[in-house]
């Protein structure tokens, strides 16, 4: 039992150490990528390819953007600027007079982040 007990508390020091040094890692290192922010945050509603068609499209009322254009004969995504896309994802949809069933991403995803989403979205729709 003394010896278990001896060997917890020194993994638990390891793990804190290991914890302190990602702590001081800078966060550049850590950051996420656009593709991996779009599946964390955005593809519930708009699906992990991005047509639209996430777990929770059918259970809104306005539907999810097809952010490949697929869909969409008048290709809506493709005649959005990147500084309304930029505005719509860090001030949600109602900042764009759209849909406040696209939520506020101010806060949660850095201007950075929300900059490298636009260029994914650029991908998704354009080429
Ligand atoms: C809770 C569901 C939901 C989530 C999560 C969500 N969206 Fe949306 N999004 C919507 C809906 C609904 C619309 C359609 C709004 C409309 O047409 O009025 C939309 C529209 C958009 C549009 C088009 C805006 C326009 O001008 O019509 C963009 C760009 C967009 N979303 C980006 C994102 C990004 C990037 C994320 C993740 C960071 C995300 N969305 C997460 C529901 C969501």
């Amino acid at each position: 039992m003394m010896r278990q007990g001896g060997f917890l508390i020194r993994g638990g020091g390891v793990a804190i150490l290991l914890t302190m040094g990602l702590l001081a890692c800078p966060k550049v290192l850590f950051a996420a990528s656009a593709e991996e922010n779009y599946k964390w945050y955005c593809s519930q509603c708009h699906g992990l390819e991005g047509r639209g068609n996430g777990i929770n499209a059918g259970q809104l009322a306005v539907k999810a953007r097809d952010h490949t254009d697929r869909s969409d004969p008048n290709k809506y995504m493709r005649n959005l600027s990147d500084k309304i896309i930029f505005k719509t994802i860090k001030f949600g949809g109602e900042a764009n007079k759209k849909s406040s069933l696209m939520p506020p991403w101010d806060g949660v995803l850095s201007d950075d982040e929300i900059r490298d989403l636009v260029k994914y979205l650029r991908k998704l729709c354009c080429e």
